[in-house]
């Protein structure tokens, strides 16, 4: 489970930040949303992978489009604190390594993907359920790379990947979808030390089904 690599404090800051922020990249998402999905033939079903405490479910219910809302996450702890957040919503337990989501229309997730262990198999599972159009936050380059990130009060370590753009965009081929790469608006797309000598950069894809 996610938070065994995370410590007290981490809890406490998103439980802070969903219940006083509105995120960048859940606003860049829903704007992403309103610019290349039609959704007059609403309403369509959201899945939100990797939803954590319901920040994307905090922006989406502000902006109040035509979407049926399914957050999910492999955390227990995360999806209790999203449902008395989030009532009226429905969030459910997944493991993306493991198990393919329930169809929907959209999919959004953000930095979710590079905590897998493996990019083809979430990606595949992402995808496959995905009838029109998904959004993935994630770290990309040229190169792969893959560090582990150990937190002084956690359980364990986690992972961080960064994949390679090729690979990334030969699986969403593969799966019958055409990518878009869209700048990440919260960081710029730049490369962000996140400690212990691992830097890493945030890319969007807009992966859109052609088949
Ligand atoms: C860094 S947080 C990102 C939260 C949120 N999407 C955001 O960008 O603000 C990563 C989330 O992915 C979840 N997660 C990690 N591995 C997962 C897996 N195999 N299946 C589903 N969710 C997973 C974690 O529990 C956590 O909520």
């Amino acid at each position: 489970m996610f938070q065994r690599a995370q410590d007290d404090q981490y809890f406490q800051v998103i439980m802070e930040r969903v219940r006083t922020l509105y995120l960048t990249w859940c606003e860049q998402f829903l704007d992403l949303i309103e610019e290349h999905v039609d959704l007059s033939d609403g309403p369509l079903i959201l899945n939100d992978l990797g939803c954590q405490v319901g920040q994307f479910a905090k922006s989406l219910v502000r902006r109040n489009l035509p979407l049926t809302y399914r957050g999910y996450d492999i955390e227990p702890q995360y999806l209790e604190a999203a449902r008395e957040l989030f009532p009226d919503l429905e969030f459910r337990p997944l493991d993306l390594h493991e198990e393919t989501p329930d169809p929907a229309h959209i999919t959004v997730i953000s930095a979710t993907l590079e905590h897998l262990p493996n990019l083809e198999r979430g990606l595949v599972h992402l995808l496959s359920s995905t009838r029109q159009t998904a959004l993935i936050r994630t770290f990309l380059a040229d190169s792969a790379a893959l560090s582990w990130y150990s937190k002084e009060d956690a359980e364990e370590a986690y992972r961080i990947h960064q994949f390679r753009f090729a690979d990334f965009e030969e699986i969403c081929t593969g799966q019958g979808f055409k990518v878009t790469w869209i700048e990440d608006r919260y960081t710029g797309s730049r490369p962000k030390d996140l400690g212990q000598g691992v830097t890493r950069t945030q890319h969007i894809a807009l992966a859109e089904r052609r088949t």
